[in-house]
This record gives structure tokens, sequence and C-alpha cells, in this order.
């Protein structure tokens, strides 16, 4: 329930919208009430198409700094708005460029695939990009014997190398948020729900994804929610997805595997936020050309092999 502030902000922002011409962008991690007013709510792939392909002038994005700058590289023509310019990814501030640079000079024939989740600069010196939704797919159109560093995700890398059967060499870093579920919380909540199904995201540790029934994207965790014959699930992701699951399967008994499952940068952005982005068109999200012109090449390929037919 939302009270009447938080009502009349609601409404102000679906008016602001109108009259300045803006796309709200928002992630399924965002608070419900923002999911409830935006225009779209996606993962990160998703939005990132979305932003590509809205007829607004001015996109605001209600999720964290990794997709705001994914928008602004991919629309150069549209201002991209950020209603909390703090909110972070902590998993993509923490790769150091220096050690990718000194890895590609080490091995010339190897290829980087970063995952999204960094900064504009990495893709920059990147080969391809990928998101949760279709890392197996890209790298899958390497040649098996290709050598590949993934950056910077250590366990949706590992995941992904698992599932093809492939080596690859991942970088070391993980999303604090999605290491805060215990095997114990899950193991514990699955002897009191036998039947249920464990929903997992790929930047859970192996211990957790290994106790999956389904392992996906956001998007995907809730696709497989609404179309399996499960009615009790467990969900081990950010907790802002249970507004979508509730709203796509109303009947369905789904649970958070934690409390805890929480990201303090998603949850950061407030509808007081944006409401003021909106009126006072702040801050706008600036990526260096140079650097924009580099990072979309990655980005766009990213792209166009997610849509490839593929054998
Ligand atoms: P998705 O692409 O699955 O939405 O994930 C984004 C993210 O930041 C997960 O922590
Ligand atoms: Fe980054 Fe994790 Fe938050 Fe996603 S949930 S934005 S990976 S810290």
């Amino acid at each position: 329930m939302h009270d009447t502030r938080s009502r009349e902000l609601m409404d102000e922002i679906i008016d602001l919208k109108k009259q300045n011409n803006v796309f709200l962008l928002a992630h399924y991690y965002q608070r419900p009430e923002i999911q409830m007013i935006a225009d779209y709510v996606g993962d990160s792939y998703a939005m990132a198409l979305a932003a590509r392909n809205c007829s607004q002038s001015t996109i605001l994005v209600a999720g964290v700094d990794f997709m705001a700058e994914t928008a602004a590289v991919l629309c150069p023509d549209k201002t991209i708005l950020t209603p909390e310019p703090l909110a972070t990814c902590p998993m993509a501030n923490s790769v150091n460029i220096e050690d990718i640079l000194k890895y590609r000079q080490e091995h010339p024939d190897a290829v980087i695939v970063s995952y999204v989740n960094t900064p504009a600069e990495v893709k920059a010196v990147s080969d391809v990009c990928c998101t949760s939704s279709n890392a197996a797919r890209i790298v899958a159109q390497f040649a098996p014997d290709k050598q590949v560093l993934f950056v910077p995700d250590q366990h949706l890398g590992n995941y992904i190398a698992e599932k093809l059967g492939r080596h690859m060499e991942v970088y070391y870093s993980e999303c604090p948020t999605h290491q805060r579920v215990t095997v114990e919380q899950l193991d514990q909540l699955k002897e009191q729900y036998p039947e249920a199904a464990i929903l997992v995201h790929p930047e859970c540790r192996k211990e957790i994804r290994d106790r999956a029934d389904y392992i996906g994207s956001t998007s995907g965790i809730i696709d497989y929610a609404e179309k399996s014959n499960h009615q009790v699930l467990i969900i081990v992701t950010e907790s802002g997805i249970m507004h979508s699951i509730s709203e796509k399967c109303p009947n369905k008994k789904a649970i958070l595997a934690s409390q805890e499952l929480i990201c303090p940068n998603m949850k950061s952005i407030t509808l007081e936020k944006i409401y003021h982005s909106i009126v006072n068109n702040e801050t706008i999200v600036e990526v260096s050309e140079d650097t924009r012109i580099k990072s979309v090449a990655a980005l766009e390929k990213m792209i166009e092999w997610a849509s490839r037919d593929i054998a």
C-alpha cells in the first residue's frame, strides 16, 4: 500500500513525464512504486533495447549508473537522466582497467567479454558485451578453443563456462547483494516447502546455483515463475523482483530466499528523486565521445549476436 504523498507523487510524475517527453525506464530491482509508473520495466538487456527503441527525447533511468551509461552510449541523440548519480554497482566499479589492458597485451589472441555491469571505459576495451540473459549465447559464438576472459563477475563467468563445457578465464569480482543468501537459508526453505522450485540469478555462487531448478536473468526468472507448473517458488535474487512476480502470478506463493537480498544502490532511487530529476532536468549522464564510440561497438555487437540465429 502506498501513502497519500506517494500516490500524489506518482500522479505528478506521470503528468511530468508527458509534459517533458520523458521515458521512465526501470529495472526489476526498483521499488514497487517506481515500477508501477515506469514506461518500461525490464532486465538490463531489455532496458538497453527499450532505450534504443523509445521515441521520447529524454530517458530517465531508474537503475544503477552502468544502466544509465549504457543508454547514453546507445542513444547519443537523447538526454539521459539519472535521479541519483551515486546509485552505482560495486561489482562494476571493482574492475581495474589496468588489469584488462595488461591482459590484452599479454594475450593478443584472446577475446574479452564484458558483462554490462562494467563502466563504459571497460566496455571500450572489450570485444563484446553480454548480460545474464544472453551471456551463454554470446560466448558460444567464439570457437571452442578461443581464449576468453570474462569480466567482472566470477560467478556468472563460471556458470557460463560450466554450461558451455568450455574453459574461460574469469575476473575475480562478484555482486555483494547476491552473496547475502546462505545455503542454510535455502535448505531450510526447501525442507519447509519440498514442492517448491528454486529460481536463482547466475550472480549467485556455485553452492547456491547447484540447488536451483532454474537459473536465469531477472526476466528469465519472472517468465519461469509465470509459466512453470510450480505453485510455490523460492526466489534467489534481489527483492525488487517480487513486485513483478506477484503481478504476473498472483495465485502462486513466491518466497524471497533471504530478507537480506537488497541492493542498497538500486533502492537509493526514490519517487522524490525521480520527481526532482524531471523538474530540474538533472543529473544528465555524460560519456566522453571517445569512450562512447569505443564502447558502443561492444554493445552493438552484443545486440547483433544476441539476436542471431545460431545452431
Ligand atoms: P539482469 O540483467 O538479470 O536484470 O541483472 C542485472 C543486475 O544487476 C543483477 O544484479
Ligand atoms: Fe550491482 Fe549486484 Fe546491485 Fe546488480 S544487484 S546492481 S550486480 S550490486
